[in-house]
C-alpha cells in the first residue's frame, strides 16, 4: 500500500527534554544525546552523519550531509576539500549551521555559529587514519567541479595512485582539512506526543551558556 504525504503522521512518545535533567553546559548534554545515539540508531542510520548549511557570497544557503569527525568543548569537526563549494563559501562567510537528526530518539539538535580550520597537525592526524583509498580519494576529486564523466575520476585515481606508488604515507593534500564550528547557539529537540516538543535552547553567555524553552 502506498502511503500519502498526509498519511505520513508520527507521533512522537519516547522521551522528554526537561530543564532540571538538562545540564547546564551544552556540550555534556550533546555527548550525552550523541553517545546515546551511536548506540541505539540502527544502521544504516550513521548517527554522526548531519546537515551543514553555508552561504554564498549572495546569501544563497546551501546544505549538505557530511560526518562529524570530532568534537571538544571548542566545537564540533568535520573534514572536507577546502577549494569545494562549501569551502569557498566558508571563505567568504565563515559562519555555519549543523543539524543532526536521530530518528528513533526522536530528537535533534541544531548548532549555529563561525566556522574555523582546524590546526594542519589535527588535519594531519585524521588523514593519517584515514583507510588509503580515502586518502588517495582526497588527492584525486576536485570536489564540487565539473567533471567530464565517471572515466575523468578514475583516470585522476589511477593518476595519484602511479604517483604515491612508492610512498607508503601519501601526504594529506594541501586542500583537504578540517573545520571546527564553534558554536554560539545549541538548540536540542525532543520529540513529544501531540506535536508540543521539548525545545531547550543553549545561548553564549560570556564564558558560560544561557538557557531557555522554545515552543514547539
Ligand atoms: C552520509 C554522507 C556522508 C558524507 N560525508 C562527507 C564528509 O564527511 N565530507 C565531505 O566533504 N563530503 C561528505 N559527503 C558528501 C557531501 O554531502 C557533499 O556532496 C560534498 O561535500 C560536496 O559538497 P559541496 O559541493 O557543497 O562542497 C557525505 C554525503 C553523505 C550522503
Amino acid at each position: 500500500m502506498t502511503q500519502t504525504l498526509a498519511d505520513m503522521r508520527r507521533d512522537y512518545t519516547r522521551d522528554g527534554l526537561t530543564e532540571a535533567q538538562a545540564p547546564t553546559d551544552p556540550f555534556i548534554l550533546f555527548g550525552q544525546w550523541f553517545e546515546e545515539a551511536v548506540r541505539t540508531e540502527q544502521p544504516p542510520v550513521e548517527a554522526n552523519a548531519m546537515v551543514l548549511a553555508t552561504v554564498d557570497a549572495e546569501q544563497q544557503p546551501h546544505c549538505r550531509v557530511l560526518l562529524l569527525k570530532g568534537v571538544d568543548s571548542h566545537g564540533f569537526v568535520f573534514y572536507t576539500n577546502y577549494e569545494s563549494a562549501k569551502g569557498q563559501q566558508i571563505a567568504v562567510q565563515p559562519k555555519a549551521a549543523m543539524t543532526f537528526f536521530w530518528p528513533t530518539l526522536e530528537r535533534q539538535v541544531r548548532i549555529e555559529g563561525t566556522i574555523e580550520q582546524v590546526s594542519a597537525e589535527e588535519s594531519d592526524a585524521y588523514y593519517r587514519v584515514r583507510p588509503l583509498g580515502s586518502r588517495l580519494g582526497a588527492w584525486a576529486s576536485p570536489q564540487s567541479r565539473v567533471i567530464t564523466g565517471r572515466e575523468e575520476l578514475e583516470a585522476r585515481v589511477a593518476e595519484i595512485q602511479t604517483r604515491f606508488a612508492r610512498q607508503e604515507e601519501p601526504p594529506r593534500p594541501p586542500h583537504w582539512g578540517g573545520y571546527r564550528l564553534v558554536p554560539h547557539r545549541i538548540e536540542f529537540w525532543q520529540g513529544r506526543s501531540s506535536r508540543l516538543h521539548d525545545r531547550l535552547d543553549y545561548q553564549r553567555d560570556g564564558e558560560g551558556w544561557r538557557r531557555q524553552r522554545l515552543a514547539p
